[in-house]
């Protein structure tokens, strides 16, 4: 399919009448929807589908590098970047693919990416929505270069939320985290669940493997799992932020929260022909259900 932009896309419906969409344009999730057809993620209002500017919301795949943890562009290239869906991708272990509707993508790096990050590898998306609503998103990297590949990554998850001054998230109380907004000086979360009031800009390092993002007012819980990837980062703009940002509406940090499951303090090096795999698999469930750790 093409949206009104012009810009393809799949969308995966399950049985029970969830769906997710995917932009070839980033490998991008940029719809999760549930039954009921209530949006999950957040996209800004004020996104213009304009390439090569990222797609300001859903789950952008940042790649090969997070942040500014490195020398290319903030968050590495490939979410600016058009995919190919993978006709014939090698099979993931675990986590069949039965019972789900499954998309798989495919990058790989075109001869001016070569010219910005000088190695050679094939970045696999697959992403799966199970009967039921559960959405899981597996990224596999394989080295195909001669040299080690090094890489940092983080599937920077935009959860739709009620009110994001009332949400709350289990799972990184006592962990230690990189503040970006005091020049990523490491700190230690003292809160029994973190919550926001002001711009956040977070890496947890290390962090459980089960994380929770509970929306009160919703009474609405997102429960994140993640394997291989053991950070999360965690992003707000708050108000003055949103002011500056010109794709996010002055008023849309009460929509969303960002947390998503990450590499980031310890990067990734892989040896040639060597793969590296990690899931974030997102549920949801009415709050009252949700029994903590
Ligand atoms: C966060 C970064 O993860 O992503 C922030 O730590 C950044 O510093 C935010 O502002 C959004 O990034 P971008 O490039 O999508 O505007």
């Amino acid at each position: 399919l093409r949206d009104n932009y012009g810009l393809e896309k799949v969308i995966l419906k399950e049985p029970s009448g969830s769906t997710a969409q995917v932009h070839l344009f980033g490998g991008q999730v940029t719809s999760w929807k549930n039954d009921q057809e209530e949006e999950l993620l957040f996209l800004s209002s004020k996104e213009t589908y304009k390439p090569p500017k990222a797609l300001r919301g859903g789950i952008p795949i940042c790649f090969p590098q997070f942040g500014n943890f490195g020398s290319l562009e903030q968050h590495g290239f490939v979410r600016n970047r058009i995919w190919s869906i993978d006709l014939d991708p090698p099979p993931i272990s675990v986590n069949s693919s039965s019972n789900k509707a499954v998309i798989d993508l495919i990058y790989k790096p075109t001869d001016d990416d070569l010219k910005i990050w000088p190695r050679s590898f094939e970045l696999r998306l697959r992403v799966a929505l199970a009967r039921g609503g559960d959405l899981t998103l597996t990224v596999r990297v394989r080295n195909t270069d001669t040299k080690p590949l090094s890489f940092t990554i983080a599937l920077h998850t935009y959860f739709s939320v009620s009110d994001s001054s009332e949400v709350r998230i289990e799972g990184l109380e006592t962990l230690d985290y990189l503040d970006n907004l005091e020049h990523k000086e490491r700190f230690t979360e003292q809160g029994d669940a973190m919550t926001f009031d002001g711009e956040v800009d977070r890496f947890y390092l290390s962090t459980p493997t089960k994380l929770a993002i509970i929306d009160h007012q919703k009474k609405r819980t997102f429960v994140l799992r993640k394997e291989g990837l053991p950070d999360a980062v965690v992003w707000n703009p708050w108000d003055k932020k949103a002011r500056a940002l010109p794709d996010f509406g002055d008023e849309e940090y009460k929509d969303m929260v960002c947390v998503g499951a990450a590499v980031l303090e310890k990067p990734i090096t892989l040896k040639p022909s060597e793969e590296w795999k990690g899931r974030q698999a997102l549920s949801h469930v009415p709050s009252s259900y949700f029994s903590g750790r």
